[in-house]
């Protein structure tokens, strides 16, 4: 499998994301990329900061669930970005990341990417790659924001062991876009992404979001502290909460209120 390299990525990246990526940081073995650029005090607050790692041995995924990370097999990777206060938008921020990353996938040929809220990858139902967005930083700023992105690339045959959900990796849809390749796509996007939901806001992201959403129209069970409740996803609001209609209401779901399944 093709070794993470620097260079390899930045000769990818426009000039404009050269830029803005004040640093990127590949590393053979890591707790996880997340927790390393939180941890990071020396990185400054202007532009945005990467790091990549072969493997991770405490990867992180949402819900406090592990994030298997074997390695030179996937794609591990994380952004640092530091804003002056709590930024608006900031829970669109997650369905924005998620827009990125099937962006990325799109421009490598990658087809049939899907959404499932707020920001499961899925190609064919199947988990393909997930994100998870971590902050640090006091009420009054500056405030860290760090989205970690894991792709599944080529999974070794034992990795599905402990994975709790359906999976796939792009290898499985004969896809083999190179790990450098991919890398730099995904973090040109996030790039982009956070700039146009910074300049413009979450609406010019919706029409996009229609077309990836894997929910819309479909029976989703939610599962939360009060048990499991029935509705039919009716896709997000313009502050990226998802529409559930339950009895004939449309409630709106934050994404620390529940779990969610798809039923049909
Ligand atoms: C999910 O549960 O769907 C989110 C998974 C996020 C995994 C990535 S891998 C790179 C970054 N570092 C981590 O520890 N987690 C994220």
């Amino acid at each position: 499998m093709e070794q993470l390299d620097e260079q390899e990525i930045r000769r990818r990246l426009s000039a404009a994301a050269n830029h803005a990526l004040r640093s990127l940081t590949i590393l053979p073995e890591v707790d996880s990329t997340n927790r390393y650029l939180l941890k990071e005090n020396d990185l400054g607050a202007d532009g945005v900061h990467g790091c990549l790692a072969e493997t991770q041995t405490a990867g992180r995924g949402r819900r406090g669930r592990p994030w298997i990370s074997p390695a030179g097999a996937n794609l591990y990777l994380s952004l640092l970005r530091t804003y002056a206060s709590v930024p608006k938008c900031v829970e669109g921020l997650s369905l924005v990341a998620g827009i990125a990353v099937a962006r990325a996938l799109k421009s490598l040929d990658v087809r049939a990417v899907a959404l499932k809220w707020p920001n499961d990858i899925q190609i064919g139902g199947k988990k393909l790659g997930g994100i998870l967005i971590e902050t640090s930083g006091a009420s009054v700023g500056p405030w860290r924001v760090v989205t970690g992105v894991g792709i599944n690339i080529d999974m070794p045959g034992d990795g599905s062991t402990s994975i709790d959900q359906p999976w796939t990796d792009l290898a499985r849809h004969g896809a083999h876009p190179g790990r450098n390749r991919l890398a730099a796509r995904v973090l040109g996007e996030l790039i982009m992404a956070a700039d146009q939901l910074a300049e413009s806001g979450l609406e010019t992201f919706m029409g996009e979001w229609e077309q990836l959403d894997a929910l819309r129209g479909h029976e989703v069970a939610l599962h939360g502290p009060g048990g499991v409740r029935r509705g039919t996803a009716r896709g997000v609001d313009s502050n990226g909460a998802l529409l559930v209609e339950i009895g004939g209401q449309c409630e709106r779901i934050v994404c620390a209120d529940v779990s969610l399944r798809l039923l049909t």
